[in-house]
């Protein structure tokens, strides 16, 4: 089967299209025939080894010293189940699944064993295969993020960064907890952010939401244009800061922000549960989260999605289309 690979950090040009055993299911497994991946902020950090400030030695140690330990890139996927383990019992094939693999990766390939029991759902009826595709990557680190900061029906959130794949989620999702949403993105993306549930949007562009006297609950940043100092005068007398995209520095300011002030910063990588891939499967049968997808690339055209994700301008998802399949 043909598999993305890199063997070297770096730009997107250290990827390439090789042949590698097709995987083959073990009793409790099933072999899904991969029709769509994503290329996410992850997966650029991951192949360039680009990390917040003061994660660069774990990360190495993490993910390979002088070159990467899992060579193939992809946390998310979307396919047909093509067969099943002597013990399956939730799958069959023909099933039409997603799946997200997190920190293992492996996903840019055209078969992937999934355990019948891991991070693996059918697709919403109501998705196509492309959009469930993208439904873990942001909408797992928001629910991690709104879990870890105590986020409540009634609430004022202020999403930074809210047109992106993690802001997308945060906005249909912080809506759906019952939340007053606030979105803050650039002028092109105004519109894409009020379609989404953003009761106001912020162009920052324009305009600095740290200066327009407003108070809020929540502030999720993805952007990471809004640390701590920048925007506590913005939080309520028990406002969260859950900082998305932050460095160590950031990560040990908890302790201080709520012995000076009462506010919290929650930091870190997001922790996924495996109920996590379910939960959005059922919200986005109900109509409550679809994600946005902006654009699509065949995998022979990885180097350029790489490049156009480098950018930090997407809006939503991008995807990544295997063999012939349409959408
Ligand atoms: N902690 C974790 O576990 C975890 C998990 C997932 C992701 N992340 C990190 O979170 C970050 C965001 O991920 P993502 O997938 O959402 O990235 P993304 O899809 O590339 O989106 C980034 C967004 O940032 C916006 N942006 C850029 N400058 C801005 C500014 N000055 N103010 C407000 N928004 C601005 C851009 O919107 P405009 O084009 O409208 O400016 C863009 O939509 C990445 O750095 C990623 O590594 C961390």
């Amino acid at each position: 089967m043909k598999a993305i690979v890199y063997e070297a950090y770096g730009p997107p040009e250290v990827l390439h299209v090789k042949d590698v055993d097709t995987p083959a299911p073990g009793r409790d497994e099933i072999l899904i025939r991969v029709q769509a991946t994503t290329v996410t902020s992850g997966d650029c950090r991951v192949r360039s080894l680009t990390v917040p400030r003061g994660f660069g030695l774990v990360s190495r140690l993490a993910l390979g010293v002088s070159k990467p330990k899992q060579p193939i890139l992809g946390t998310e996927l979307a396919g047909v189940v093509e067969a099943v383990g002597s013990d399956v019992r939730k799958f069959k094939a023909g099933d039409e699944v997603f799946a997200f693999t997190d920190t293992r990766m492996g996903c840019s390939v055209e078969y992937k064993c999934m355990p019948e029991d891991g991070a693996v759902e059918k697709r919403p009826p109501n998705l196509s295969l492309e959009e469930s595709a993208a439904l873990s990557f942001g909408g797992t680190t928001v629910l991690s993020f709104f879990r870890k900061g105590r986020l409540q029906s009634g609430e004022r959130v202020l999403v930074n960064g809210a047109s992106g794949g993690v802001g997308t989620a945060a906005v249909q999702l912080a809506r759906h907890f019952g939340a007053e949403v606030t979105g803050v993105c650039s002028s092109p993306n105004v519109e894409l952010v009020r379609s989404l549930g953003a009761r106001h949007v912020i162009d920052y562009t324009t305009d600095d939401f740290t200066r327009n006297g407003e108070h809020y609950d929540v502030i999720i940043d993805t952007a990471g244009t809004a640390p701590y100092s920048r925007c506590k005068e913005s939080l309520t007398r028990q406002g969260r800061l859950l900082l998305v995209l932050a460095g160590l520095p950031d990560m040990l300011l908890s302790p201080w922000a709520r012995m000076t002030s009462g506010r919290s910063v929650v930091a870190g990588p997001a922790s996924v549960r495996t109920e996590d891939i379910r939960f959005l499967a059922e919200l986005a049968a109900e109509g409550v989260f679809t994600p946005v997808i902006d654009r699509r690339y065949p995998f022979a055209q990885i180097v350029e999605a790489h490049r156009y994700v480098d950018s930090g301008r997407k809006r939503g998802n991008v995807i990544i289309t295997w063999g012939n399949y349409e959408v």
